[in-house]
């Protein structure tokens, strides 16, 4: 949470129902206990259900309730899921995790990936040359690649930088261009070549041909079916196709070619104008509105860069059509041009997750983060060659795109209701067939994937952050952070502020993702035990309990084992509502038997997010983003250099006996 964070405010002016009604219904139907989150497990993992391994063409069937339903390649599981012991919460300044494991930390923003780079700077004073040849701030999704495609020695660390700090800035201000380009060159994407050393320890490999930096001033190009439509010309590209840089990258997303998915989240905030507003079209005041972009002073400024004005949304009025999307990174090539993916629709995007069908379409799972907006799907025309990498290429950029809507009607043992995926096809859809104003063209469906949301009735949520797959049932679960902005009671749900956030699960109908029938469930309500102990609603769903409270999951992803690992993001004020729930943390559950158990703490100030493994799982790598403290330097104060301010860092976690991560 931060002073550019305007997620929680919702810019969703349509009529559509929201899912918190949806549940108050279902509550006050059947009781919350009877059918609420935690309850029903075993019912929702059992049955029927067969299912392969979400990265696998094999499609061998698999007993969703065996130990542990381990995805494909995941090393063999001995034991039960969660075997560590449970940190308690915490207000300290440092990474707390269980006895028996270590952290160290890597790449901190301003990080050099080449020698002759200047290293980074306490008082500011780094350069936009330096910081393009630096780690950029506020580190965010991250994927490790094998250099091989299985070491877990070597390999390359990918990861997003959403935004930076003030503190980059000698005055605290941007004063200058140079400023507002270091600032621009703080986003966006690092490719690291990391190895470990004789010790064990992983470092930087200086001066690899792999290291690069992607930021909001590298070429990418656009692809599919919104590339060169009139909606996407711009000051500097009258033909629609080639855009300038990537911003505001949060979570992120991989494929199973190998490549790294990159999702475009606020970029409104980064236009702005100097000039007067009368300039601006009905239509381009309403497309603007409802994603946010404000035609004032924005708060990084680029908009008053003497000799590039596309971030001044009067003058350049479409640019930011060309910002919201993911984009797709080769990062074993260097010279590649990352792709724009228009296929998958422009919104707020948190993260990615893929799911194979059995016959290795490729469905693409997707939140839109802000208050009251939605759930998507694309599902690829195309199917994914493991022998035909060339092949896989481009399937992004040709499929069907959904929206959820979920219903409260009768639905299986274990689940609170059925939902289905709207089709968001121009000429399919009667909806945005009809409406040639707004939806010329599929186009424009895809450039307004909001409007078109809208249009067709889906379900508004509490902030859909990230989406994770199990990796052998091919579940799927999605963060819910919070709404506490919700203030009108609706039925006897007590939960109308939802101060502390919940994870929504589904099973597509026949275990197939491309179906266009869901059942759903709450895998937990978030709540706090400790505040509200007789609060039937407010200290949550009963795999909640004083020992693992938390609030705001955000980061979500599933460990090749089928270890559910939750990042918060959220308030850590430890007293009132939030009393014994400590800094922002990260939590493993056990999707089978509900338990979540608390495994890190993070130091004051930051939220905890991204996650990856090698191969092995037995080094793990997740981030700590904007740190308050004198961090890491608090931590490892054998660290040299200043460290005067918080830093983003990765942090990597080992075991000491070498084992794999959460056993
Ligand atoms: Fe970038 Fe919604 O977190
Ligand atoms: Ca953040
Ligand atoms: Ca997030
Ligand atoms: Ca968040």
């Amino acid at each position: 949470m931060n002073e550019f964070d305007t997620d929680d405010i919702p810019s969703n002016l349509s009529d559509n129902e929201h899912f918190q009604s949806v549940v108050d219904r279902v509550v006050s139907r059947r009781g919350f206990l009877k059918m609420g989150a935690g309850v029903s497990a075993a019912a929702f993992l059992g049955g029927a259900l067969t299912a392969c391994g979400g990265s696998s063409s094999s499609g061998d069937a698999q007993d969703p309730t065996s130990p542990g339903d381990p995805g494909d390649g995941a090393p063999p599981l001995t034991g039960p899921l969660l075997g560590f012991e449970a940190v308690a919460a915490n207000t300290l300044d440092v990474v707390t995790l269980p006895e028996g494991y270590r952290a160290d930390v890597l790449i901190p923003w301003g990080t050099a990936l080449f020698s002759g780079v200047a290293a980074w700077r306490d008082d500011g004073s780094n350069t936009a040359g330096d910081q393009a040849k630096q780690v950029g701030d506020n580190h965010d999704g991250m994927h490790y690649f094998p250099i091989d495609g299985k070491s877990s020695e070597e390999g390359l660390l990918v990861l997003n930088h959403e935004y930076h700090e003030r503190t980059m800035y000698a005055s605290g201000a941007p004063a200058s261009d140079d400023d507002r380009r270091k600032s621009q060159h703080a986003h966006g994407v690092s490719v690291v070549h990391i190895k470990k050393n004789a010790e064990g320890r992983w470092d930087v490999v200086v001066d690899s041909p792999y290291n690069r930096r992607i930021h909001a001033n590298t070429w990418m190009e656009l692809t599919g079916p919104a590339a060169g439509d009139t909606l996407m010309t711009s000051r500097y590209d009258a033909e629609g196709k080639m855009v300038r840089g990537t911003i505001n990258n949060c979570g992120n997303g991989f494929t199973p070619w190998g490549t790294y998915l990159t999702c475009e989240e606020n970029f409104h905030g980064y236009f702005g104008t100097t000039s007067d507003h009368g300039t601006l079209t009905e239509d381009q005041i309403e497309l603007m509105g409802r994603y946010g972009v404000n035609p004032g002073r924005s708060g990084y400024t680029w908009e008053q860069i003497q000799d590039d004005k596309r971030f001044d949304c009067v003058l350049d009025p479409q640019e930011s059509n060309r910002f919201g999307w993911i984009v797709e990174i080769d990062p074993f090539d260097p010279s590649s041009t990352p792709k724009k993916r228009t296929a998958l629709g422009r919104i707020k995007h948190e993260n990615c997750a893929i799911a194979l069908t059995d016959d290795n379409r490729v469905v693409v799972y997707m939140g839109d983060d802000q208050a009251d907006d939605y759930i998507y799907k694309f599902v690829s025309d195309g199917y994914y060659d493991p022998n035909n990498p060339i092949g896989n290429r481009n399937l992004l950029d040709s499929g069907k795109l959904y929206v959820a809507r979920f219903g409260d009607n009768e639905a299986s043992e274990g689940f609170m209701g059925q939902g289905e995926w709207i089709l968001l096809d121009k000429n399919e859809n009667p909806v945005l067939k009809a409406d040639d104003a707004r939806f010329p063209n599929q186009a424009a469906v895809l450039i307004k994937t909001r409007l078109a949301a809208d249009a067709v009735g889906a379900t508004k949520m509490d902030r859909p952050e990230w989406v994770a797959v199990h990796p052998g049932t091919r579940e799927v679960y999605c963060t819910l952070t919070n709404n506490s902005g919700r203030s009108e009671p609706n039925g006897p749900n007590p939960r109308t502020e939802n101060r502390y956030g919940q994870i929504v699960r589904w099973r597509e109908k026949g275990a197939d993702p491309t179906a266009t029938e869901f059942e759903w469930d709450l895998f937990v309500l978030a709540g706090n035990p400790i505040a509200y102990p007789d609060d039937e609603l407010l200290r949550g769903s009963p795999n909640v309990t004083p020992d693992n409270t938390f609030n705001s999951p955000d980061g979500l992803a599933f460990d090749q084992q089928g270890r559910l690992w939750i990042q918060t993001d959220g308030d850590e004020s430890d007293s009132g509502r939030y009393e014994g729930q400590g800094n922002n943390q990260m939590l493993a559950a056990d999707p089978r038997s509900n338990e979540i158990r608390r495994f890190l703490v993070g130091p004051r100030g930051c939220e905890v997010t991204g996650i990856t493994w090698t191969p092995d799982m037995k080094t793990m790598f997740i981030n700590i983003q904007h740190p308050a403290a004198p961090w890491p330097k608090n931590q490892w104060s054998h660290l040299e250099g200043g460290d005067a301010q918080g830093r983003s860092a990765t942090v990597v976690i080992t075991k000491d006996d070498g084992g794999i991560i959460g056993t």
